[in-house]
C-alpha cells in the first residue's frame, strides 16, 4: 500500500531540543496514521502531529477498545537511526488486537509506516546515553456507537517522542516496589498479556496507593496472592546469589515483556545466565531474608533494566535488597542491553534494524 506524505514545510519544522531529560513529553512534527473500514486498512499517510476528531460516541471513549506497543530507536556513531526489536513489537500489537476484538494491522503496514516516519524525523533522535526515540504505535475505535460490541472502524497511528530514562535518575536511582495483595493488574482470563489501554486505566489507583506508601510502583501478585506476576509498566526480575536471573514466567495474566525475552534469548545464546519460573512469594520473602537473593530489577522498554533496592509490603514493613546498592550483575546486564542498542556490542542477528532513507 502506498505512504502519502502531507509533510509540513521545512519552515513550519520545529528544531529539535538538544536535551533531553523527560519520558514521553516531547512529540516530533508529523506522525503515521491509517484508516480501517469496510474491513480494510486504508489511506495509510504520513501528517503533521495533531488532533483527532472523534464524535464523542466514539466506541474507543465509552469501552475502552484501545490498544498501544512502546519500542525504541537509537542513534548509533555511524550518525544512522537503528530500530530495537520492532517485529516483536508489531507481533504482540496484533495479539493485543486478537484479545481486544480489533482487527490486525499487517506488519508490512506498521513496519513501513514507522520505518518511513523515522527517516522524516531523524533528527529528532537524541544521541546522549540513556535517550532514545520512543516509538508509540496506538489503535483506537472509532466508531460512533453506544452498544457493547466490536467497532467497525478504527485508527491506527504512529507517534515518536524522543525520551529521556523512564524514571528520573536513570539507571542509577534504585526504586522501591510495594508487594500487595489489595489490587491486582491483571486476571487469569482477562485482558493481562494485551497492552491495552483499560490495563493502565486499572493501575492508576494501585500506582497512587504505591506513591502513598513510598514506592515507586506495585508488584502486582497473581489474583490468589501467591505467586509474583509484574510491575504496572514492567516485567520483574531477581538475581540470585550465583548471579542467575530469574523472571517470573509468563502466564495469561502478564506482558510478555520484550525486555525479558531478550534477557533469555541472551541467556540461551550463553551470554548470561537467566531462567523464568514461578515464584511463591513466600518463597521470594525468604530469599531476601536469607540473602539468597542479592539483586532484582524491572525489565521494559521505558524502564530498561530499573534496579529495586527495598520492597514494602502492606503492614508497613519493607525488605532491602542485599546491600541496598545496585549490584555488579544489573549493572552488567543494564550495560550489555545498552551497548547492544546502541550498536557498541554486536546484537543477536535482526534485533536491530536500520532506518533507511526514502524517496519523499
Ligand atoms: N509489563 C507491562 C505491564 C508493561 O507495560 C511493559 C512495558 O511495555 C512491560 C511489562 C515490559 O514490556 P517490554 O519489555 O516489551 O517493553
Ligand atoms: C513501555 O515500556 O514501552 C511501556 O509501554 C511502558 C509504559 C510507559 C506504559
Amino acid at each position: 500500500m502506498e505512504i502519502s506524505y502531507n509533510a509540513l514545510p521545512p519552515e513550519r519544522r520545529r528544531t529539535p531540543p538538544p536535551k533531553v531529560e523527560t519520558f514521553g513529553k516531547i512529540r516530533t512534527d508529523h506522525m503515521f496514521v491509517a484508516d480501517y473500514r469496510d474491513g480494510a486498512w486504508r489511506d495509510p499517510r504520513i501528517t503533521p502531529y495533531g488532533p483527532f476528531a472523534l464524535p464523542p460516541g466514539a466506541a474507543c471513549l465509552h469501552y475502552g477498545q484501545t490498544l498501544f506497543e512502546g519500542a525504541k530507536a537509537f542513534r548509533h556513531a555511524d550518525g544512522e537511526v537503528y530500530v530495537w526489536r520492532f517485529d516483536e513489537n508489531m507481533k504482540r500489537l496484533n495479539h493485543s488486537a486478537s484479545v481486544l476484538m480489533m482487527p490486525e494491522v499487517p506488519e508490512e503496514l506498521q513496519l513501513e509506516g514507522l520505518l518511513r516516519l523515522i527517516d522524516l524525523e531523524r533528527g529528532w533522535c537524541p544521541e546522549k546515553p540513556e535517550c532514545s526515540l520512543y516509538i508509540r504505535p496506538l489503535m483506537f475505535a472509532v466508531q460512533d456507537m453506544l452498544a457493547v460490541k466490536p467497532s467497525k472502524t478504527y485508527i491506527f497511528c504512529i507517534m515518536l517522542s524522543p525520551s529521556g530514562p523512564y524514571y528520573a535518575g536513570g539507571f542509577d536511582k534504585a526504586i522501591t516496589l510495594l508487594i500487595t495483595g489489595r489490587y491486582h493488574r491483571a486476571v487469569s482470563g482477562g485482558t493481562g498479556t494485551a497492552k491495552c489501554a483499560g490495563n493502565y486505566a486499572a493501575s492508576l489507583r494501585p500506582a497512587g496507593h504505591a506513591a502513598n506508601a513510598g514506592a515507586e510502583q506495585v508488584l502486582y501478585l497473581d489474583a490468589s496472592n501467591t505467586y509474583l506476576e509484574e510491575a504496572g509498566s514492567m516485567n520483574h526480575f531477581h538475581v540470585l546469589a550465583d548471579g542467575t536471573f530469574v523472571i517470573p514466567q509468563f502466564n495469561d495474566s502478564v506482558l510478555r515483556s520484550i525486555t525479558s525475552l531478550s534477557v533469555l534469548e541472551l541467556a540461551a545464546q550463553g551470554r548470561l545466565r537467566a531462567r523464568q519460573e514461578k515464584i511463591a512469594l513466600k518463597n521470594f520473602v525468604e530469599g531476601l531474608r536469607s540473602g539468597e537473593i542479592i539483586e532484582a530489577g524491572g525489565l521494559g522498554t521505558a524502564a530498561v533494566i530499573s534496579p529495586v533496592n527495598r520492597y514494602l509490603f502492606e503492614d508497613g514493613s519493607s525488605l532491602i535488597v542485599g546491600d541496598g546498592k545496585i549490584g555488579r550483575h544489573s549493572r552488567d546486564l543494564y550495560e550489555l542491553y545498552s551497548r547492544m542498542q546502541f550498536g557498541s556490542v554486536p546484537a543477536p542477528e535482526g534485533w536491530l534494524r536500520r532506518v533507511p532513507s526514502y524517496e519523499k
